[in-house]
């Protein structure tokens, strides 16, 4: 769909639409809802690629007015922020850190699970009075949940004071959006079901001048029975090499010392390029090349994670050897019936693998327990799998039905309390191997990457190191952005405590 189609497609006479009946005297103006059918079509389509701009006549729109957004769910989001900031300050617009006196608030939302989904609910009911008393203000829903027929429908009848919805996929459509509804007194809905291109030269304004993210890929065609992502986010799209190159080689040369590739499964990155060979391990490996002091990529999907990946890895350097491995079950037939495409063994082997060719590397996770039918001997598997692989720690989840997804359909056997209950337990086992593991630290000298001060003690600075563990330590502001090297002193549960012991010994 052109830019041209996509406009004549919005101007929908909400009344020809039976199902939007009820609703249509909310909107009169954009009115283009998600449909989680057309979300799940995969077409043959070739991805286009496109530039940004901001259109002449939106220049200066925001002028005198402040912008707040509020960010849910994954760093995918986190980064979505970070572009619409550009956006608004392209605009014109100022930032401002609270509701209270902004001109135009965003909520940028996430689907994940129902709690995701709940705390954006319950947000909106606050605002509502906010709304009342300032009814020039904008209120905008984005983000994953804008996705969903059901969330649009929900917020057209419970919450109709909102003044606009859009998704993960227009977000560069921002400026004409925010015209839209500063034009109109009804809701503008514009939600593309199917991902549009990849737009290029996107403004940001990123959090902070130490750390940064940067997008490979769009995205996800996995589709684990449980989930939604590939729904909210569209089909598999990655950006070229030449694109991620030059915006990382921008970042080096601003300063910053550690750089996050982002996509939903980084592993698959390249496989939609028809005219190059070209995978994650090419990326990495030239992207390493670049003076910049930390490199990480998330998410992986074990499924492809390949031996090129781990050798490249395995140079050191730059890569860091702490990899976000995600299992989800320790069991091969519940591991089937989520679609996850391994084994138990096959994930096992995989981690053999990493182990041999990185012997430091550590490994963390994300756990789904209670999956419909999940038996106790299956959920036994997972803490037996976490035992043998000793993770660092782990994100751990109690599965949660979402509308649309293969598995929401399945029947369920497991009571709640026995979700819960296994979700203890397992959690249990969680801080039980992060406590050792941090405890094996203590004595030994680490680097940290200091990100500023502690947020419990201004006096005391806080950083993380190559694996990702909060130090907690005494040392001048200075040390500030810099890698230092840092004896720890003592294990806490959660984090370390040290002392510095050299300033700035990477200089980057
Ligand atoms: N792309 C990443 C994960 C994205 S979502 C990957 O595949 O690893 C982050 C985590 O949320 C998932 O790893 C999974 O553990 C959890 N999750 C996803 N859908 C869920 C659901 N319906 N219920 C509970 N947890 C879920
Ligand atoms: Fe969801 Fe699976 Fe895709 Fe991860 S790989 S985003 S869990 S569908
Ligand atoms: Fe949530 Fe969307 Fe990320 S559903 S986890 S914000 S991709």
């Amino acid at each position: 769909m052109n830019e041209q189609q996509r406009k004549e497609n919005t101007q929908v006479n909400p009344s020809d639409k039976k199902s939007d009946k009820d609703y249509s005297q909310y909107f009169q103006a954009v009115y283009m809802p998600p449909s989680l059918k057309d979300a799940k079509k995969r077409g043959k389509e070739e991805v286009k690629y496109d530039g940004f701009s901001i259109p002449e006549e939106y220049r200066g729109m925001g002028q005198g007015k402040k912008f707040y957004i509020r960010t849910y769910g994954c760093q995918m989001n986190e980064h979505d922020t970070e572009v619409m900031a550009g956006i608004f300050m392209a605009l014109g617009y100022e930032p401002t850190d609270g509701v209270e006196d902004a001109n135009v608030i965003l909520l940028n939302t996430c689907a994940i699970r129902e709690n995701a989904e709940n705390k954006v609910f319950g947000e909106l009911g606050h605002l509502k009075t906010l709304k009342k008393r300032r009814p020039d203000l904008l209120l905008g829903v984005c983000g994953c949940m804008s996705q969903e027929e059901s969330v649009v429908n929900r917020i057209l009848k419970v919450h109709p004071f909102v003044d606009m919805i859009f998704g993960t996929h227009n977000i560069h459509r921002l400026p004409s959006i925010l015209h839209e509804a500063y034009m109109s007194k009804e809701m503008v809905v514009e939600v593309w079901s199917k991902e549009g291109d990849v737009i290029e030269n996107l403004p940001k304004v990123r959090k902070g001048n130490i750390k940064a993210w940067v997008n490979i890929m769009y995205g996800c065609d996995k589709f684990c029975t449980y989930c939604i992502v590939p729904y909210t986010r569209g089909k598999e799209r990655s950006r070229r090499p030449e694109e991620i190159i030059q915006e990382v080689r921008h970042l080096a040369a601003q300063g910053y010392k550690e750089i996050t590739l982002l996509g939903q499964n980084v592993n698959a990155y390249g496989k939609d390029f028809e005219d190059i060979e070209y995978g994650l391990a090419n990326l990495m490996d030239e992207i390493s090349k670049i003076d910049i002091s930390r490199l990480r990529f998330t998410t992986s999907h074990p499924r492809d994670f390949d031996d090129h990946l781990i050798e490249v890895l395995a140079k050191g350097g730059n890569l860091l050897d702490h990899i976000h491995l995600p299992v989800q079950s320790g069991s091969s037939d519940i591991l089937k019936i989520m679609a996850r495409k391994y084994s138990r063994e096959h994930y096992l082997e995989l981690v053999r693998k990493i182990k041999q060719a990185m012997p430091n590397a550590s490994l963390t996770t994300d756990i789904i327990v209670g999956f419909p039918n999940e038996t106790e001997e299956q959920f036994e598997e997972t803490l037996s799998l976490y035992r043998e692989v000793e993770f660092d720690s782990a994100y751990t989840f109690i599965y949660s039905p979402r509308e649309g997804t293969p598995a929401a359909k399945m029947e369920d056997n497991v009571p709640m309390e026995v979700k819960k209950e296994r979700l203890q337990r397992l959690n249990a086992l969680v801080n039980e191997t992060s406590a050792k593991k941090l405890k094996e630290y203590e004595g030994k000298v680490v680097n940290v990457l200091v990100e500023g001060e502690s947020k419990n003690n201004p006096e005391v600075l806080a950083g993380y190191t190559e694996k990702s563990k909060l130090v907690n330590f005494k040392a001048p502001k200075s040390a500030i952005g810099q890698i230092v090297k840092v004896k720890i002193t003592k294990a806490k549960t959660w984090t370390l405590n040290g002392e510095m012991v050299e300033e700035a010994v990477e200089v980057n």
